[in-house]
């Protein structure tokens, strides 16, 4: 089994500086701690009304990534406005969200298949950019087929349910894991290259992990929440450490 990337979604510390108006505590300097304890890349959701990260920080996260070596992903809605911030700053990969204003945080996946006349040609335009577009769905095969349609070259497998229903000890969590794994399976079957992320926490990573076809997680909210406690670094590296664990259980 191919290793699993860790992106680590910075999101939430903008969400701590915005909450004062202050420049502190700085998302790109988290980006650069995250980077230093064994984050493969950085992910960053530039939403339409900017609750939590900004332009600049944008800007900056694209400089740093780049010195660094290592690949941003650019969360952002389709909208022409994202489309033309991408378009400007060329980040390694964009991951394509559904947004809408009075959610707390995405709450589902994007619609591929009610959006596919908007979202296939915004699909081409990145992609001759030479940005690597994902789309961001829940595991339902007929979005994966739909992602595949749309021109994307890949999926990432919304978690947020199954790890809800985790933490509830809901008994649906079994069904939820099953799907997410028949979605993976989908999609590698049709070529796509498969991610997950959301809700993503200590308890949910291994199983998540497991999935054989996926290539990278993105985990922002928990890291973050935990770096509270035991420090940004430290966080990351348990978060890997049970990536691997997953990983090296499954391949014995
Ligand atoms: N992946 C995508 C596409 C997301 O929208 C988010 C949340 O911004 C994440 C991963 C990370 O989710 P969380 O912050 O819950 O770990």
């Amino acid at each position: 089994m191919s290793r699993l990337r860790l992106g680590v979604n910075i999101d939430h510390v903008a969400t701590v500086r915005n909450a004062r108006g202050e420049g502190y505590p700085d998302p790109v300097r988290a980006a650069e701690m995250a980077l230093a304890a064994g984050a493969d890349g950085i992910t960053a959701h530039l939403r339409e009304d900017r609750r939590h990260i900004s332009d600049a920080d944008i800007e900056q996260l694209v400089v740093t990534c780049r010195r660094r070596g290592r690949p941003l992903n650019f969360e952002c809605a389709v909208t022409a406005e994202m489309e033309a911030i991408a378009l400007a700053h060329l980040p390694h990969a964009a991951c394509l969200v559904p947004e809408r204003r009075e959610e707390v945080t995405t709450e589902g996946g994007l619609d591929i298949i009610k959006g596919h006349n908007t979202i296939a040609p915004v699909v081409n335009r990145l992609v001759s950019a030479g940005i690597r577009v994902s789309c961001f769905i829940d595991a339902d095969p007929v979005q994966v087929a739909a992602s595949k349609a749309v021109g994307a070259q890949v999926i990432e497998l919304h978690t947020g349910a199954y790890c809800q229903a985790v933490r509830e000890r809901r008994p649906e969590a079994d069904a939820l894991l099953q799907r997410l794994r028949a979605a993976a399976t989908e999609g590698a079957r049709l070529g796509l290259e498969v991610h997950a992320g959301h809700g993503i926490d200590y308890e949910t990573v291994k199983p998540v992990a497991a999935i054989p076809e996926l290539m990278e997680l993105n985990i922002g909210h928990f890291l973050i929440g935990e770096a509270i406690f035991i420090g940004l670094g430290p966080a990351i590296q348990r978060m890997r450490a049970l990536m691997d664990e997953a990983r090296a259980v499954k391949a014995a």
